[in-house]
């Protein structure tokens, strides 16, 4: 019978570098997950959070049924295929998010849009809908908040931020300070009817 064939030594230092490899991530792994789970504060913080009116509930029910979150991600379920709906009803006002249902292509940036819009476009369902069905999905997004300065919202942080500050000191040309106004410099009431607007 023939020797069984021992390792050769390139092959044990292979494999015992995969195996500290697979050993560490095993250990950062169960030790991520313990301090999740025993943890009170999330590990990321919450900036997105809603609170439902009847009519607004109504429309997340809409919404869910009508099949939206094949393309959205909102409230933790969906997918990523479109964007993000969490967070929207502080960066979209009401008349904006009627108006993108109805006729996307006359408010969306650009005017060029990809699955909202008229047949064959894919999300084109979503302006043939009952105003009514229409109208309570406008309240349920508008009812799905953000807190300044998180990703999703258009309103700045409270505080004032060092981070911002060299940003724009370091990002925007000169010009610009003549040409729009720093949000942050707006008085809270202004900046609420800016986004009431936009
Ligand atoms: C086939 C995929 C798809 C489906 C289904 C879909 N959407 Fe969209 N949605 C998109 C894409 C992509 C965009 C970006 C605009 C575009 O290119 O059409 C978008 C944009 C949006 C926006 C604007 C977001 C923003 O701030 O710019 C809203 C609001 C929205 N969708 C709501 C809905 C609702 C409500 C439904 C269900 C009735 C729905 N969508 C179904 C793909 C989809």
């Amino acid at each position: 019978m023939k020797k069984k064939q021992s390792l050769k030594s390139g092959e044990k230092i292979l494999f015992i570098v995969f195996g500290v490899f697979f050993l560490l991530a095993l250990i950062a792994y169960v030790g991520l997950e313990t301090v999740r789970l025993n943890s009170e504060e999330p590990l990321f913080a919450q900036t997105t959070h809603f609170d439902f009116s009847p009519l607004g509930s109504q429309g997340s029910k809409i919404y869910r049924e009508a099949r939206c979150n094949s393309c959205h991600r909102a409230l933790r379920t969906g997918t990523s295929m479109g964007l993000s709906l969490d967070g929207i009803g502080s960066k979209r006002s009401k008349e904006w998010l009627a108006q993108f249902l109805l006729h996307p292509e006359s408010v969306y940036e650009g005017g060029i849009t990809l699955d909202h819009g008229l047949r064959p476009k894919e999300a084109a369902y979503a302006s043939e809908m009952s105003a009514e069905d229409r109208h309570a999905i406008v309240v349920f997004l508008s009812e799905l908040k953000a807190d300044p300065g998180s990703s999703v919202a258009k309103v700045p942080p409270p505080e004032k931020s060092a981070f911002i500050d060299n940003m724009v000191e370091m990002w925007a040309p000169k010009e610009w300070g003549d040409k729009y106004t720093d949000i942050r410099e707006k008085t809270p009431t202004e900046a609420d009817v800016l986004l009431e607007d936009k």
